[in-house]
């Protein structure tokens, strides 16, 4: 076993530049899923990975279900055990773009840290599993268990292909486990297996009073104005504290258990570095909850956006005819997903006033995620990652949604390990989003340890 594993970490590090030359071709994709401007820049992406996975000697195809098109490539094993592993090949907008020191889609590597849109999320972090099968075909000739990749395109806009797809091959797939790289380790130098994810409701709502913008001084005053309406909602749905408003909210939020906060006791997280990763003033949240817990285990009210009115240069003085905000609330074990919209929806309709029209449009998400750590596969996951980083692993939940592990549990109900290789700090959905090309490598080697294993 030592011998194979080393004769697979030689090849990695043989090949690491050439890999981190693939993973910049990879990156140059403005793979961007929620913009129908880059459908054919998506598309080129999901070609490209096809070729590359079909290179490796995997039977790779896209399979189209509407929306992007999803990869599935199958490799087949020395045993008869079948290992999935996820990814999504689609990324988020890259504005503002006057941030970036680099092009978003033109990576550059400094410090050994490549820097691209999708460097972390989630391009980097699922390449390092297509780079393991590589080494292990190229040293072993074929992989030690079954493998199939699914790679979707549409996961940061919430699409629905792949969940249409899992639930059309009803048990033929049927994985004895499923890997995930797309979340994050604890820090730099300890590597972690997730063992929950929150889940989240993603929606909007629209404010519409005139049926025109009007002059604010000829109409101030005489009719409501839709901006400080939906600021007068949205204020009332969560305290200056930062807990939710929402009857009902906090319902079915289950506490952590014991040995979670034991846990959390022990990993010592230290806020200072959520200041500084951040760049806030100081942090804020719920009262009464550690960081940790806020992040984990506490449910939110987010607005991801909010607009309406004259945006330009200088002033101008109107009542807009409408205001709008994109929300979001994550949710933590046990809240479910159509109670919590519901709730939610429910409590903006009743505090909207009727001198102002008010449309909710949902726009989807999933459940919270918990796993038992008690899973053999995890701690098979755990040594895998001794290996791979040369350090001692631990178990973290993340604050992030993966609303596909759901169908994924609904249809196969395996085992999900969940391999963080990025960081919170790597800038996921921000500017300059990058990944630790070390984390790459001990990732690469860390996934075939795991291939090898489980
Ligand atoms: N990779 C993230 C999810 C994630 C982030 C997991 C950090 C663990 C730690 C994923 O690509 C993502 O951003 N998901 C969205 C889902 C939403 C668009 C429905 C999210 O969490 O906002
Ligand atoms: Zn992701």
């Amino acid at each position: 076993m030592k011998e194979n594993g080393n004769r697979q970490d030689a090849y990695i590090d043989t090949h690491k530049d050439r890999f981190i030359e693939e993973l910049k071709a990879f990156l140059r994709f403005p793979s961007v899923s929620a913009q129908q401007a880059r459908d054919a820049d998506t598309m080129a992406c999901a070609q490209w990975l096809r070729a590359h996975l079909a290179e490796l000697g995997l039977d790779a195809e896209m399979v189209d279900q509407g929306g992007q098109p999803i990869i599935v490539a199958r490799g087949a094993g020395a045993s008869g055990r079948r290992v999935a592993v996820y990814g999504h090949y689609d990324v988020q907008p890259e504005d503002p773009l006057d941030l970036w020191h680099n092009g978003p889609f033109d990576p550059i590597v400094k410090d050994n840290v490549i820097y691209a849109r999708g460097a972390t999320d989630d391009k980097g972090q699922f390449f390092a599993h297509v780079k393991a099968v590589e080494a292990l075909l190229q040293t072993e000739g074929r992989l030690p268990c079954n493998v199939v990749f699914l790679i979707e395109g549409e996961e940061e806009s919430g699409g629905e292909a792949l969940a249409r797809y899992v639930r059309s091959t009803g048990k033929d797939l049927n994985p004895d486990a499923l890997v995930i790289s797309d979340g994050d380790m604890h820090d730099a130098n300890t590597p972690a297996i997730n063992y929950g994810l929150r889940g989240i409701v993603t929606f909007e709502v629209t404010i519409t009073g005139p049926d025109h913008d009007l002059h604010s001084g000829a109409y101030g005053g005489a009719v409501a104005n839709p901006a400080v309406v939906l600021a007068q909602i949205l204020g009332q749905c969560v305290s200056p504290e930062g807990r939710v408003t929402i009857p009902g909210f906090y319902d079915d939020v289950i506490p952590l258990e014991d040995w979670e906060v034991e846990n959390i006791r022990k990993l010592q997280f230290d806020d200072q570095t959520l200041v500084r990763d951040t760049g806030s003033p100081r942090l804020h949240g719920e009262p009464g909850q550690g960081s940790l817990a806020r992040l984990w285990a506490r449910p939110t009210f987010e607005i991801n956006g909010i607009y309406g009115g004259y945006q330009g240069q200088h002033t101008k003085t109107i009542i807009p005819s409408r205001a709008a905000a994109k929300l979001s609330t994550r949710l933590v074990p046990n809240q479910e997903y159509d109670a919590m919209r519901d709730r939610v929806f429910d409590y903006i309709r009743s505090i909207c006033p009727d001198t102002v029209s008010l449309e909710i449009t949902e726009f989807g998400g999933g459940p919270p995620v918990l796993i038992d750590t008690a899973t053999p596969e995890l701690q098979v996951a755990m040594d895998a990652l001794r290996h791979g980083f040369n350090a001692e692993p631990v178990f973290t939940r993340s604050g992030g949604s993966i609303p596909i592990i759901t169908t994924f549990a609904q249809q196969w109900g395996c085992p999900i390990i969940l391999m963080g290789l990025g960081l919170d700090s790597d800038g996921p959905h921000s500017p300059n989003e990058h990944f630790s090309l070390d984390s790459f490598v001990k990732g690469i080697k860390a996934s075939a340890q795991l291939l090898k294993t489980i």
